[in-house]
């Protein structure tokens, strides 16, 4: 993957689970990309920047998608986005950008006055003509099943937060799944066979605890509308 990124040189480039191997990392700082990487502790934020990243992304426990923890697996150290964003400003000198739960111009400004050198969000983007949500996925976003989130192992076999769904509430949340990344073919099958029927009952849907900002508008007017809290901060 880093050769086939290496030809386009990438200003930035952001990793979830700690960072990988040093050889790997310098082929990235070679091309002069700046390197991201998500903490969900203290620990970790304080591991990254020893370990050579150039901003850290405070990944709250209301994130959509996979949590980015790395040092421990126990979920009870996993902190909300406004408890951990201003310890980890402290804790480090490094930027630190706000991600979990921020839908809106209020939400951005409300991480800026805590801190935050800028914010990631990726739930609210997920209606837009950009993103590569299923129509089932879509469906159930703009749902009020969409009020109801949690962390599942169930589709990867790492935690990851998503809509619930039948098999979350019939097997876990947290249940016997293999070893990610393996639990995605395990579940393949079943998940396209209930999909062909119109059924996101055995799917990922994977959402953050506020999806209010999900509008079915473009990307640009998604950033557009966020940046305006960071104006107001400013
Ligand atoms: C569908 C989906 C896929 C994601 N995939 C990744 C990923 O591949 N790498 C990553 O670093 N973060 C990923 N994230 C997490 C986001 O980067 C970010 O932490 C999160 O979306 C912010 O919280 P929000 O969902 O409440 O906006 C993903 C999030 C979602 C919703």
């Amino acid at each position: 993957m880093a050769d086939l990124l290496a030809e386009f040189k990438p200003p930035v480039v952001s990793f979830h689970f700690g960072l990988p191997s040093e050889a790997l990392l310098a082929q990235v700082r070679g091309w002069g990309a700046k390197v991201l990487a998500s903490a969900t502790t203290v620990d970790e934020a304080l591991w990254l920047d020893a370990h050579g990243a150039d901003a850290v992304i405070a990944q709250g426990l209301e994130a959509g998608g996979h949590r980015g923890h790395f040092l421990s697996h126990d979920l009870t150290k996993q902190l909300g986005t406004f408890a951990l964003l201003p310890q980890l400003v402290r804790a480090i000198k490094l930027p630190v950008i706000a991600a979990g739960g921020i839908a809106d111009a209020d939400g951005v400004a409300a991480a800026m006055a805590l801190g935050a050198a800028g914010v990631q969000v990726g739930t609210a983007y997920m209606l837009t003509p950009e993103a590569t949500t299923t129509a089932i996925h879509r469906a159930v976003l703009k749902s009020d099943a969409a009020r109801h989130t949690a962390l599942t192992n169930l589709f990867t076999g790492r935690p990851a937060r998503g809509i619930v769904n039948r098999v979350m509430r019939e097997l876990g949340p947290i249940g016997p799944a293999p070893e990610f990344p393996l639990a995605t073919s395990g579940i393949a099958p079943l998940r396209a066979k209930a999909e062909a029927q119109g059924s996101g009952d055995l799917s990922p849907l994977w959402s953050g605890q506020n999806a209010t900002g999900c509008r079915e508008v473009s990307s640009a007017e998604v950033t557009s509308a966020l940046a305006q809290g960071f104006h107001a901060s400013l």
